[in-house]
Parts: structure tokens; sequence; C-alpha cells
């Protein structure tokens, strides 16, 4: 059975395309089918972290959103990450299609869920891994909806941990399936119990993960993959533990409402 999991934060800078990236390729690499597409329109990011595996990118989520391409056309295949041909990366935007176009235009939003839904048929795909932008629009929300399975990832502050409420009560109205709760740049040296306590008091549910700052991220630059990089890392082990947590128990999960509210 395939599987839609959906990385968000409330909050931006968190680490949602970096995470997204790297629990991409870790599953892609267990073998499994899997694409990653970045929703994120107005800021995407996988474009970028996956540039030489894409090449010149002609066709992307926007210009399939303005009828330009068919989805499929987007769906660029990245097997040297993963070792095997079943990995794919969906960007948000070609040179073709702008950020100004798509929020001149607009598109109507259940072409993206109708997208999702072929990619997953048509490419057979085990995974279907989206990464979003920050706070809620219609992308966003669209994807959240469409999801399985939901990480949502936030740093240990008021701010953040104040919006990533929001996103879980947003999830829960909307039927999201299992919940993860990654809690991402925490600086060395901080004690894991106390760390634990604070942010599960603060969502009422238990967290999976406490990702550490890891200063390798920064100097990579983005240049390579952090897991492809560092596999051995701790960070690299919470990302695994994240997978573990979301692809637990996929069977018993509810499959969300056909058509997700709109925001606009
Ligand atoms: N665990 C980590 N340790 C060190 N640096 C990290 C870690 N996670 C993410 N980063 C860095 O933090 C920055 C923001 O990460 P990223 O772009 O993944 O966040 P985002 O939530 O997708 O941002 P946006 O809201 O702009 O889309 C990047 O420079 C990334 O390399
Ligand atoms: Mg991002």
């Amino acid at each position: 059975m395939s599987q839609i999991i959906t990385v968000h934060s409330y909050r931006g800078g968190t680490g949602k395309s970096s995470t997204a990236a790297n629990l991409a390729v870790l599953l892609a690499s267990s073998g499994r089918r899997v694409a990653l597409v970045d929703t994120d329109i107005q800021t995407p990011a996988l474009d970028i972290l996956f540039g030489d595996a894409l090449g010149t990118v002609r066709h992307s989520l926007s210009d399939y959103l303005i009828g330009r391409c068919e989805i499929e056309d987007a769906a660029y295949a990245a097997e040297a990450d993963a070792g095997h041909d079943g990995f794919f990366v969906v960007p948000a935007r070609s040179r073709a299609a702008g950020i100004n176009e798509i929020m001149g235009r607009g598109y109507d939003v259940g072409l993206l869920r109708e997208g999702f839904d072929r990619l997953i048929d048509s490419l057979a795909l085990d995974v279907l891994l989206l990464d979003t932008h920050a706070g809620f629009n219609n992308e966003t929300v669209t994807s959240m909806a469409s999801s399985d399975a939901l990480v949502v990832v936030t740093r240990a502050d008021r701010l953040d941990m104040a919006g990533a409420a929001e996103t879980m009560s947003l999830a829960e109205r909307l039927g999201c399936g299992r919940l993860s709760v990654a809690v991402n740049l925490v600086p060395a040296g901080t004690e894991p119990e106390p760390l634990r306590a604070k942010v599960e008091n603060a969502f009422g549910t238990p967290i999976t993960v406490a990702l550490p700052y890891a200063p390798e991220m920064a100097s990579l630059a983005g240049e390579r993959l952090f897991s492809t990089a560092y596999p051995h890392h701790p960070l690299v082990a919470g990302y695994r533990r994240i997978i573990a947590d979301v692809s637990n128990g996929t069977t018993a999960l509810r499959r969300p409402a056909p058509h997700p509210p709109s925001l606009s």
C-alpha cells in the first residue's frame, strides 16, 4: 500500500526541506519507490538540493498546475541518490513557470491532489513525500489533507512551538493519519529529558525525535545531501527514527477526504 507523507512546519527555516530530502533519500535507498514533491512554490528548495541530479528543469509542479505539462513530465529520475531507478524529484518551479505567473493566474486546487494520485499510480510509488511552504496556504493544506502521515518539524522555542500546535490542531481536523513531531536544530549539550518534557507538555503528544544541530550541515552548504555525506551521524539516526515512526502501522491509517478545504 502506498503512503503519502507530508513534512510541515508553521514557521520558516525550521528544516522542513532538509528533513524531507533526507527522509526521501533514506527511504529510496532502502529499496522503496519514492517521489519527493516540492509543493513550496513560493520558496522552493528541492531544485537546488537535487540540482545535479535534475539537470535543466523544463517541467515542474507549477507548470503542471497551470496546464503546461502532465505531472509525470515534472518527475525527474534521481537514481544516483538512491542507488536504483525508483527515486523521483518533482521540483516546484521551472524557468518557464515563475512565481508571478502562478500567483497571478491561480490554478484549480483539485489538480494538486489529482497530481499526487497520478504520480503514485504511474510511477508505482511506495511513498510520496511532500515538502511544504511554512504556515498554511492552499498547497500546504492540500498536502496535509492528502497525507497518511504528517511530520511536524519545530525548533524548541516558544514561537515555533505555538505554531506547531496550530499545525497539529489543523492536522487533526483534516484527518491526517500518523503524526510525528521532530524537534530540530537542538543545540549540543541540551539535556534530552527536560527538552522532551517541555515539548510534550506543550503539544500533549509524545515527540518522535530530537534532531541535533549539525554544524557539518552548514559546511556542506547544500552541495551534498547530509545523509549521503554523513551516513553514520546521529542526525541521520534521527531521520531513520522518523521513518520508523511514520512507516509503522500504515494499514490502519484513515484515508483523507478527497477535497480538502480551500483557503482562498
Ligand atoms: N539539524 C540541522 N543542523 C544544522 N543545520 C540544519 C539542520 N536542519 C536544517 N539545517 C539548516 O537550516 C537551514 C534551513 O533549513 P531548510 O531549508 O531545510 O528549512 P525549511 O523549513 O525548509 O525552510 P523554509 O521555511 O524557508 O522552506 C538550512 O541552511 C539547513 O541546511
Ligand atoms: Mg523549505
